[in-house]
Order: structure tokens, then C-alpha cells, then sequence
């Protein structure tokens, strides 16, 4: 089995055994942490950020940003960066998509010369409800490249509760694409919370599928899950 599943009891200990994931993909020389943002990776960036790892040498890619928000914007995915993570534990280089570049074909290419430069050793990753990973929403092609992707409707109904008002939740992100991720030599993947459960169900045990993003997990041969009980009550 290439998809190693753990099952923790909350998000606090998976921050725990994502952190032991790091650890040691660190000791085995990793120089190339591809991040991610959402409430799923913050517990990691806890233990990180508490821990006396050294990134101050090595180099970060996150996966995705708003397309029209700069890092100075609170719901930007650098500002998160740079709170939950970047300011306590700075890294030689962090790479996130500029939102602000408006020309979409310069920045995707871009960014995607970026990723070739600097091979991801580890990709960490969140899980969307509907199956997603980055802002690789249902129907994307399992050889997709950084792109600008159009967000659903049920996305930016989401996302509506951390803008003053839904006309200020952008259309459109920048994301890597998913063969961008299974080109990353290892992958975390972490999913809590009951409104997870049918999406991770799909997932690990579901057919390889566009309509479930995250299903094409199962063709990279070095995948490590994390679940909580609640997101894995389906399997
Ligand atoms: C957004 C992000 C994804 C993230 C997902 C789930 O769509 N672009 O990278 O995985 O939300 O977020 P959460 O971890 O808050 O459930």
C-alpha cells in the first residue's frame, strides 16, 4: 500500500505525528517543503513553530493564492503564511503565487519554473469537502500544471465569513495543479472533521477519479494521511 493511513484522536495530536512527518523527512535531507494554508495545517505550524527546527537554509512553495490579494491583505494565503508559520521560523526562500500579477499565463509559468528549480520533497495538504486539493476543484485533469482556476460558487460561499461581505471574496486563485503535487517526492495529507468523512472515504477507497481531486493520490507512491476519528468514521 503506497497510502499509509494514521488515525489520531483531534487536530492537537495530528499536529503531533504531521510534525514527526517533517521531522524526519528533514533528517532524511529535505530542503523543499511545498505548504498549505486552511485550518487543517495550523496545528502542524504550532509544533513547528514550538520546535527547534532550523528551515533558515531551506525553501518553501505553498500551493495556492487569491488571485487580487496582496500579502498585505488579511484573507491573502502569504499573510497566512507569514502568521502561522514564516515570521516565527523563516525559510531561506518562500515561494507563493503573486496574487497581484494580474497577467495569469506569466505568473502560472512562473511559478511553475519555480517548482522545477526547486524539486518539493514533502508537499503538505489539506482535503476540500468536495474532494478538492489546492484549488483543484472536482473535473481537473490529473496532469494539470499551475493555473488560474475559476472558484464555485459553494467555494466562495465558504470563504464569504472572512470577508466583510461576499462581493470581496475573490473569483479566482492561482493553483498548482495536480500533476504540480504527485510530482512532490512525498505527500502529507491531514483531514479532520465529520464533513470530511465521505470525501477521505473517496479518497483512499474510492475509483481514481476526476470528480474526486484527491483520489488521484492513489497513483504517487509515497503518500502519508492523517485522520482524525470523525474523518475517518467512513472507512
Ligand atoms: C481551501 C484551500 C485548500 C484547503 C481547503 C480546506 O479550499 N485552498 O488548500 O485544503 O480549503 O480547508 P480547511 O483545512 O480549512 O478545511
Amino acid at each position: 500500500q503506497n497510502m499509509h493511513v494514521q488515525i489520531v484522536k483531534d487536530p492537537a495530536a495530528g499536529g503531533v505525528a504531521g510534525f514527526k512527518v517533517f521531522q524526519q523527512a528533514l533528517a532524511a535531507g529535505a530542503k523543499v517543503f511545498g505548504l498549505a494554508t486552511g485550518s487543517t495545517p495550523i496545528s502542524i505550524y504550532d509544533q513547528l513553530t514550538a520546535s527547534d527546527l532550523d528551515f533558515s537554509q531551506l525553501t518553501s512553495i505553498n500551493l495556492d493564492e487569491y488571485v487580487g490579494l496582496g500579502s498585505d491583505h488579511p484573507q491573502s494565503y502569504r499573510y497566512f503564511m507569514q502568521h502561522h508559520l514564516f515570521n516565527a521560523k523563516p525559510f531561506a526562500h518562500s515561494y507563493v503565487p503573486d496574487g497581484l500579477n494580474t497577467d495569469a499565463d506569466t505568473e502560472t509559468k512562473r511559478y511553475e519554473s519555480i517548482i522545477a528549480a526547486n524539486p518539493i520533497d514533502l508537499q503538505l495538504l489539506g482535503l476540500g469537502r468536495n474532494g478538492h486539493v489546492g484549488f483543484n476543484e472536482p473535473g481537473t485533469a490529473p496532469q494539470s500544471t499551475t493555473h488560474k482556476v475559476a472558484l464555485t460558487p459553494s467555494t466562495i460561499a465558504a470563504n464569504a465569513r472572512f470577508f466583510d461581505n461576499a462581493d470581496e471574496v475573490p473569483r479566482y486563485a492561482y493553483s498548482m495543479g495536480i500533476g504540480t503535487i504527485l510530482k512532490a517526492k512525498q505527500i502529507l495529507i491531514v483531514a479532520y472533521g465529520a464533513e470530511k468523512a465521505a470525501a477521505v472515504a473517496a479518497m483512499l477507497q474510492g475509483p481514481v477519479t476526476a470528480d474526486v481531486p484527491a483520489s488521484f493520490l492513489q497513483t504517487h507512491p509515497n503518500v502519508t494521511v492523517i485522520l482524525d476519528e470523525q474523518a475517518a468514521s467512513q472507512l
